[in-house]
């Protein structure tokens, strides 16, 4: 089977590159290989396309461009704003140790508020979730103190795709007055939701490109102006001085165009993925037997759906659809390669073992088509079926 006749519907792990974001990538990887620190012809070039792709992925966003701050990807992003704000606050607040998350943020802050645990000696409080998929308000007031340096909360969650109540948790925290910085995991919600850093008032901002048909191992930090990190790498001082390492030129070209694209597509693509989506929840609630989706079904992106069976295992399944084409997940992609890890943001949800072990993930881009989705949900079904009356 060719890759082009499989139905790819994991694009919450990763997107298929937007040709014309191949296009405006090749000649930055062909011919114009200047570094842009250099001051010749070939380095202006190079420096006047990192400037171009700042100002789109900054319109994405609504920052202004000198508040992007180009790492390689979601990830890193996480990293620097946690570790590089944390470095700062050690100095100058000492007594501000403590970082507020949410239980259901993606493995590269959990992993990254552990360091800071153990090493920097800062204390992490855990916002609990509500069953439905949200972060419980009553809780992060509870947690909020004067001595929380930052809280960080995912805009939009990795596995079930629910939309964070991320404007009402920043307008609790203004009205604190405790100089909290709030940044968010905006690595799933770019393209799906318009984000406006500045009317959120949010303080950071991480985001991927290659969540939006961009390439891999792009990505970005907003910091809000006059807010002050550490780097985490040093060297010869580009992204001012946040980020050292010649730039990864062409990778930022496409990251760019991607965002130039989605800026122009955001409102008239997601209603299209909507239907799909609902084309799905709809047929698989009705014709599959004790089925449920995890997650609310307001407040949710158009992408994502987070489906449990019962008395199925995931993992099973996932390799069946795979023999049939069909692509999906266990959740998160960075743990559904990791067998028998039961998922933390379906625990935190409250769901029980068999209910986590019997879930999969179906995640929908701007180029799957309605009759991709009828074969999908007509393969499930078969699968399922074919699972129950042999076990
Ligand atoms: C919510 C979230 N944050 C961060 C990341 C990591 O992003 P990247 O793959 O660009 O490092 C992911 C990737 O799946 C994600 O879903």
């Amino acid at each position: 089977m060719n890759e082009k006749s499989r139905i790819y519907l994991d694009n919450a792990a990763s997107t298929p590159i937007d040709s014309a974001v191949g296009e405006a990538m090749m000649p930055f990887l062909l011919d114009h290989f200047g570094n842009p620190s250099s001051l010749h012809e070939m380095g202006r070039k190079t420096t006047l396309a990192l400037s171009k792709s700042r100002h789109h992925v900054s319109e994405l966003i609504g920052a202004n461009s000198s508040e992007i701050y180009f790492t390689s990807g979601g990830t890193e992003s996480n990293n620097l704003a946690l570790i590089g704000y944390a470095k700062i606050i050690k100095k100058l607040r000492p007594d501000c140790n403590r970082i507020l998350v949410s239980e259901m943020e993606h493995e590269s802050i959990l992993e990254t508020v552990r360091y800071l645990e153990k090493d920097l000696k800062f204390t992490v409080d855990f916002i609990q979730t509500t069953s439905d998929g949200f972060v419980d308000l009553k809780s992060y007031k509870e947690l909020l103190s004067p001595k929380t340096c930052l809280v960080s909360v995912m805009l939009v969650n990795n596995e079930i795709g629910t939309i964070q109540p991320i404007q009402t948790m920043i307008e609790i925290l203004k009205k604190k007055d405790y100089k909290t910085l709030f940044h968010s995991d905006g690595v799933q919600a770019l393209g799906k939701i318009p984000i406006d850093v500045r009317r959120m008032k949010l303080d950071m901002l991480s985001i991927s490109s290659h969540k939006i048909n961009g390439p891999k191992g792009i990505g970005a930090l907003y910091i809000r102006k006059g807010i002050c990190i550490e780097p985490i790498v040093y060297g010869g001082g580009q992204e001012m001085s946040l980020r050292s390492g010649t730039e990864n030129v062409y990778s930022i070209v496409g990251f760019g165009k991607a965002c130039e694209i989605w800026k122009n597509k955001i409102h008239e693509s997601n209603p299209v993925i909507q239907n799909l989506q609902n084309y799905m929840i709809n047929r698989v609630t009705t014709e599959i037997p004790e089925s449920s989706i995890n997650g609310s079904l307001q407040n949710r992106i158009s992408n994502n759906v987070n489906f449990s069976f019962k008395g199925i295992n995931g993992e099973d399944l996932l390799v069946k659809l795979d023999e049939f084409g069909i692509e999906a997940s266990t959740g998160s992609a960075c743990s559904s390669n990791k067998k028998k890890k039961a998922s933390h943001v379906l625990k935190s949800l409250g769901l029980s073992y068999d209910e986590i072990s019997g879930s999969i993930r179906f995640s929908i881009g701007s180029q799957n088509t309605l009759n991709e989705l009828e074969v999908a949900v007509n393969v499930l079904k078969d699968v399922i079926h074919e699972f129950r009356n042999t076990n």
